[in-house]
């Protein structure tokens, strides 16, 4: 079957489709790119054309598919320890700051994890933070990892990763102390980083209630896909389940500046968070 052009009012339709489905704004640039993405799905799902796929879109009684459009349209781009700098502000500034406090348990949600290394970086800092000051942070800990993906989420929830993966952030040191090698040439991360991990299929457009609260949110490298008005909301919903003092760390070209006014800017020497303004 040779690949199909998406008209302008099909490309139009399947923009707002998006935008409903998961807050992603399809610049008028990428139209050759969701061609080419849709033809390939066309294809794996055996539709006689660009038509029928965005037809059965439109009707909404294929779960699986619509998973692997919004799949195929969204970045699942991640690394281990993604830009150092808010691990090393999680060591060095919110840990032992959230640590003051005695809390009763520590609650981290990871928004947005794709793949898992986000959470799981997470979860090294805090048992690094711990085997360094012995009895300082004591509170049982539980790190939420969510995503619209549950394809992604599979992979998270394995925890097993290759070569590849293993050598975007992680050094030789922290491979061997929390990694098996097991079949081929992957690795497995050790049950005791992945225990406080728990993962949870949530797209951000949806309620956030059922989570619980939060000390500490990382909303990284997703917001930057949304609109103004869907930024406002996310933002507004995620100060609402962060205990009074939680920190909220967006990616480094986000910022809840012009969106959301509950949040306080705090500079550390290393960067930027967020902190939630006391009432
Ligand atoms: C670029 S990755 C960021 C991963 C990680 N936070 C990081 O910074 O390395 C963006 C992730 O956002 C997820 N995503 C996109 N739209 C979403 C939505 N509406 N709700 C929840 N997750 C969404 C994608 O599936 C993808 O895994």
């Amino acid at each position: 079957m040779t690949d199909q052009v998406l008209s302008k009012s099909q490309y139009d339709d399947f923009r707002h489709f998006l935008e409903q489905s998961c807050g992603i704004v399809l610049g008028d640039n990428k139209h050759y790119l969701v061609t080419s993405r849709l033809n390939r799905l066309t294809q794996e799902f055996s539709f006689t054309n660009l038509g029928a796929l965005l037809d059965a879109l439109k009707k909404n009684n294929d779960g699986r598919l619509k998973e692997r459009v919004i799949d195929a349209m969204t970045t699942n781009e991640t690394s281990w320890f993604r830009d150092n700098y808010p691990f090393e502000l999680m060591r060095e500034n919110l840990l032992p700051d959230l640590a003051r406090n005695k809390p009763s348990r520590l609650r981290i949600w990871s928004a947005a994890c794709s793949t898992g290394q986000e959470p799981y970086s997470i979860s090294m800092t805090v048992h690094e933070f711990q085997q360094k000051n012995p009895g300082m942070l004591t509170a049982p800990l539980e790190i939420v990892g969510t995503d619209i993906s549950g394809t992604v989420l599979n992979i998270a929830k394995a925890a097993k990763y290759d070569e590849l993966s293993i050598a975007r952030g992680i050094t030789e040191q922290r491979r061997s102390q929390y990694f098996t090698q097991v079949e081929g040439n992957r690795w497995q991360l050790i049950d005791k980083l992945r225990s406080p991990v728990r993962f949870t299929e949530i797209n951000l457009l949806q309620s956030y209630t059922l989570l619980g609260r939060f000390d500490l949110i990382f909303c990284r490298n997703v917001l930057i896909y949304f609109s103004s008005d869907l930024k406002t909301d996310i933002l507004t919903r995620m100060s609402q389940i962060l205990n009074p003092g939680g920190y909220l760390i967006l990616g480094g070209s986000e910022s809840p500046t012009g969106y959301c006014r509950a949040f306080e800017m705090v500079r550390f020497p290393k960067g930027v968070v967020y902190r939630l303004k006391s009432s």
